[in-house]
């Protein structure tokens, strides 16, 4: 199969299982335990109807919208995703080439394997920096001094990892980073010699904006995981929270949250805009599909907050559905990562153009010529 014959997110994912050691393939595609939010993300839109009105002049779609102050071209844009070089040897630069080409937001990932300044230089779209409060809080304020520097548009704390959710996939597969060639994986890099030609040739698997930290704080005898895994703080809390807005001073995200108590909390704290999220489903098991999560928010925070829904988007008329329901716009993890995978930079362009035209045709098929239109 071809990039030009996948004709949806699935097609897409289907290559990339082609392509991807089973390692690489799992950790993107697996959720916790028994991946039932995994799976629910995305069913959950199966109870939205969509109702057509006829007889409009559906001439031009318009997909632009707005989010943090600025106006995108989508009423989508790419979640932060940790160590894409796995996937790609073109990483996240080639998830923000794609992001900047269709004219929306990218967010990186504290997690990811490309310099923040690296992606600012690269794109004029709106940047997003991902962060975690760390044990490190030395590394937090580095990064806030880093991301004003580099000109981004803003912060997005993730707030749903006080530990590492548990994926048993990765455990079954033996997922590492950096990749290892174990006895029982050679068979599987074996056979899949695209991958590993890219592997052997651009061994570049740093997470590359904390890299310098596991130096200095074990004297370069702590592996990449194992620092961030010790470095994932418990005691975090909105207090911290607030403190981090006012380091920032622009623009804040508080990514992982679904219950109005939260909402409220977020909101007093001078957050800008919630990612209502389950971390696709690979943090807390039996969380709700953020879908479900939207009504009952944006009844209680009015339009206080901008709301960005972030999980089991697979289809154009999902993130229609998430915009009926309340949302301001939507946000994609897997369904990027599937083209990255398949095809890098020109995978990723797949994938949204496939959204993007599922997007405008649900748009043109309800009467819906902007997005205004769809929030009713
Ligand atoms: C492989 C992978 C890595 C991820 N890494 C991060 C990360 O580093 N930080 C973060 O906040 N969320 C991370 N996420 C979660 C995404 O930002 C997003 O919430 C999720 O993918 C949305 O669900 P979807 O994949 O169904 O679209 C990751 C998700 C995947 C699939």
């Amino acid at each position: 199969m071809r990039l030009s014959k996948c004709h949806n997110i699935s097609d897409l994912r289907t290559l990339a299982q082609r392509r991807l050691p089973a390692p690489m393939f799992h950790y993107i595609d697996g959720g916790a335990d028994d991946e039932w939010s995994l799976h629910n993300n995305t069913a959950a839109f199966d109870k939205y109807e969509l109702m057509p009105n006829v007889l409009v002049d559906v001439d031009r779609i318009d997909l632009k919208t707005k989010l943090l102050g600025t106006e995108i071209a989508l009423p989508f844009f790419l979640s932060p995703t940790g160590m894409s070089r796995l996937f790609h040897h073109d990483k996240e630069l080639a998830v923000a080439r794609a992001a900047d080409k269709f004219g929306t937001a990218y967010a990186l990932s504290t997690l990811g394997t490309t310099r923040l300044e690296d992606i600012a230089d690269a794109i004029d779209v709106p940047k997003i920096f991902q962060l975690y409060i760390m044990k490190d809080r030395g590394l937090t304020r580095e990064f806030v001094a880093r991301c004003k520097a580099a000109g981004y548009t803003a912060l997005c704390l993730t707030a749903d990892t006080p530990v590492a959710g548990n994926r048993e996939r990765d455990l079954r597969t033996g997922m590492t980073m950096p990749p290892k060639f174990g006895l029982k994986g050679l068979l599987n890099f074996a056979m899949h010699p695209h991958w590993s030609l890219s592997y052997l040739r651009h061994p570049n698997f740093d997470l590359a904006n904390v890299a310098h930290r596991t130096d200095a704080l074990s004297g370069g005898s702590m592996g990449l995981i194992d620092y961030v895994n010790s470095q994932f703080d418990r005691t975090v809390s909105w207090k911290d929270v607030e403190w981090l807005v006012g380091e920032w001073g622009g623009p804040f995200i508080i990514k992982g949250l679904q219950s109005v108590p939260d909402a409220l909390k977020a909101r007093d704290v001078g957050a800008t805009a919630l990612m209502i999220s389950n971390h696709g489903g690979r943090q807390l098991e039996s969380a709700p599909a953020p879908i479900d999560c939207v009504k009952d928010i944006r009844a209680a925070v009015g339009n206080d907050l901008e709301l960005i829904v972030d999980g089991g988007i697979r289809r154009g008329n999902h993130i229609v559905k998430a915009l009926n329901a309340g949302a301001d716009a939507c946000s994609i993890g897997r369904a990027y990562l599937y083209g990255l995978a398949a095809g890098g930079q020109a995978g990723v362009e797949r994938a949204l153009t496939i959204l993007k035209t599922e997007t405008e045709r649900t748009m043109a098929l309800m009467g819906c010529p902007s997005i205004n239109d769809i929030k009713g």
